[in-house]
């Protein structure tokens, strides 16, 4: 059997498979059904009331899954599908409580890697997909980060290398009065409002919840700050002498003097090496990791809005929320 029809049988027994994506690794289970759903909650240890992405083949699914779907979501769907952006809408009544958290919308996203675009087509439905780690741990972006996540729990982890984007989709809630970026990624608002016009920025008061929005999310076992260039050399230099071990992740060129690793100081190719480069520092078993800080701007958004999650859970127990 390849590994594509070991996973198709996974999904048709109702099992939760690891699936390559262009931004992360997901976690992927039959969206149609309950108990499937449930085994990536049990998975990931994930609070129930947290709503899952249903992963689909194409927009011709649009309907299939929401309703009362507007124009926008079309347009959007037709400029960025398949790619990183999730559409919040009203959902089908079909769509079981176990994807949306009991909310009465639905995120759907059309992936663009082949490897999960091969499997939608021949499985047909939806895949429910949270990221491939366990709850506020750090996203995967590679089938050995999945295997180092959940082990023999998860057996078949379809392998299609690393992921291109390597942080989350872009999440735009078109469920509201407005259109509202609930999560930044790659796709930016300028971008998004190119196709629809205005779109707000960031959770209000109505927006649901989303764990990707959480304060402490993406994080790191080892303590992590994040410091200017000066104050970062000055830090680790100072942290050194008090016998501490130290890693730092930095932009384009590692200072002198201290290890870690550089990351390339553009916004897209620093989002690619990311999770992938916070992992490895994290194995390291030092006592701290500083994070350069990244420029300011729109490219950077995500970036920040991620390591900024990543160090406000880091170096927290495992089952800290
Ligand atoms: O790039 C991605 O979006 C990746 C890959 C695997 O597709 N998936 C991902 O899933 O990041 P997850 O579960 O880690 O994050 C999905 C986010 C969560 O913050 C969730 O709360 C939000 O999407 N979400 C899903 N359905 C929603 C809904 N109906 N309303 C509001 N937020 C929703
Ligand atoms: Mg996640």
């Amino acid at each position: 059997m390849s590994t594509l029809e070991q996973a198709l049988t996974a999904l048709r027994a109702g099992e939760a498979i690891g699936l390559p994506t262009e931004t992360v690794y997901g976690l992927a289970a039959d969206a149609s059904r309950p108990e499937a759903v449930r085994k990536i909650f049990a998975l990931k240890g994930r609070p129930a009331d947290h709503p899952l992405i249903v992963h689909v083949a194409g927009a011709d699914a649009l309907d299939a899954w929401a309703r009362d779907v507007p124009d926008a979501a079309r347009g959007l769907a037709a400029r960025f599908w398949p790619g990183p952006l999730t559409l919040i809408l009203r959902k089908q009544p079909r769509v079981p409580d176990e994807v949306t958290g009991g909310q009465a919308t639905v995120g759907l996203r059309c992936p663009a890697h082949p490897v999960a675009l091969e499997l939608l087509r021949a499985f047909g439905g939806g895949l429910a997909a949270p990221s491939a780690n366990r709850f506020g741990r750090i996203s995967p972006t590679t089938a050995a980060h999945v295997r180092e996540e959940f082990g023999a729990a998860v057996p078949v982890v379809l392998d299609g290398g690393e992921c291109e984007v390597g942080i989350e989709s872009t999440i735009l809630d078109l469920s509201g009065a407005a259109p509202r970026i609930l999560r930044p990624g790659r796709i930016s608002r300028a971008e998004l409002e190119a196709v629809i016009g205005p779109v707000e920025a960031g959770a209000d008061a109505h927006s649901p919840r989303a764990s990707g929005t959480l304060e402490a999310h993406y994080a790191p076992r080892t303590p992590l700050l994040m410091l200017a260039r000066t104050a970062l050399e000055h830090e680790a230099l100072e942290q050194q002498a008090l016998g501490k071990r130290v890693a730092v992740l930095a932009l384009g060129t590692l200072p002198q003097g201290v290890d870690g690793l550089a990351l390339p100081a553009d916004a897209t190719g620093y989002a690619h090496g990311l999770y992938a480069g916070l992992r490895e520092l994290d194995a390291r078993g030092v006592n701290l990791l500083l994070a350069e800080r990244p420029p300011e701007g729109e490219a950077w958004l995500a970036v920040h809005d991620r390591l900024r999650r990543s160090a406000a859970g880091a170096g927290l127990p495992d089952d800290a929320p």
